[in-house]
């Protein structure tokens, strides 16, 4: 049974141990001098260590939900915490840093660098990060492994698939480790098999390093793979399915 949009009673005492905590966020856009709402009133919990789905039909409100998680826009109305840090409030410098320590992200369209390699997409934020060169080859050759690219490092991503494409996407997304991935209907431009192994992939990733992964989706496959799904429709949470259950943690 989905539960209330409210967050459970544990997780109320630690924002600080969740990826996302948002109360009563807005987000209106403003088109032609008319205001469009886009979300109002979202209490939201976004547990660590957890697949998490949002789910809505078209208009609903997912990217712009995700926008905000991912810092890329600034909710109008409500409070936001991401990874700990009150984002809302941060300047812009010291919000691009946090962004690109924390936060990875996989597009629908995979936004990889057509001039580069698998191999140089996955090592580019490292670079930027300033990791030593040993240091940053050895990861990246091991995130292509565990994405099943061992062997397609040197190929750019017009001589991939689709999906092998999406997994280059997904090997950057947690090369700095971060504590939080954001994806925007990954699976919408690949086939229902390619898209299945796409979700394999990320469960496997998102267990094995331990991180929060956020997608939005309207397929089944992903929600059914989720631990905990959010509906919305209209802008407006409908309801929370938590399904597994929420340990404090000690420590
Ligand atoms: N830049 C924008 N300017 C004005 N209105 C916008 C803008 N972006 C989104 N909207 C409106 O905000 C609402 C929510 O849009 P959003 O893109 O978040 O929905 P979505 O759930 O991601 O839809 P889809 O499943 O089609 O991707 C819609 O009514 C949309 O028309
Ligand atoms: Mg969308």
């Amino acid at each position: 049974m989905p539960s209330s949009s409210h967050p459970p009673a544990a997780s109320r005492s630690s924002p600080l141990l969740h990826p996302v905590v948002m109360k009563g966020i807005a987000r209106t856009y403003r088109l032609d001098s008319v205001d469009v709402p886009a979300l109002s009133g979202i209490n939201l919990v976004i547990l660590p260590n957890r697949f998490t789905v949002i789910s809505g039909p078209s208009g609903s409100g997912k990217t712009t939900l995700l926008n905000l998680i991912g810092c890329i826009d600034r909710p109008d109305a409500g409070t936001l915490m991401v990874g700990g840090k009150p984002v809302q409030t941060m300047p812009h410098d010291q919000l691009s840093d946090f962004r690109a320590r924390q936060l990875g992200f996989v597009f629908q369209n995979f936004n990889l660098l057509p001039v580069l390699t698998a191999f140089e997409n996955v090592e580019y934020p490292l670079i930027l990060a300033g990791m030593p060169v040993d240091k940053r080859r050895k990861r990246v050759a091991k995130l292509l492994e565990a994405v099943g690219l061992a062997d397609h490092g040197r190929k750019r991503p017009g001589q991939l698939s689709g999906g092998q494409r999406q997994r280059v996407a997904v090997a950057r997304a947690l090369a700095r480790k971060p504590q939080l991935v954001l994806a925007d209907e990954p699976t919408a431009n690949l086939d229902s098999k390619t898209g299945s192994d796409i979700i394999e992939l990320m469960r496997h990733m998102q267990q094995r390093h331990r991180v929060a992964f956020i997608f939005s989706s309207h397929d089944p496959k992903v929600i059914e793979a989720a631990d905990d799904v959010v509906y919305i429709h209209d802008g407006r949470i409908t309801a929370i399915e938590r399904r597994l259950a929420w340990v404090e943690p000690t420590a």
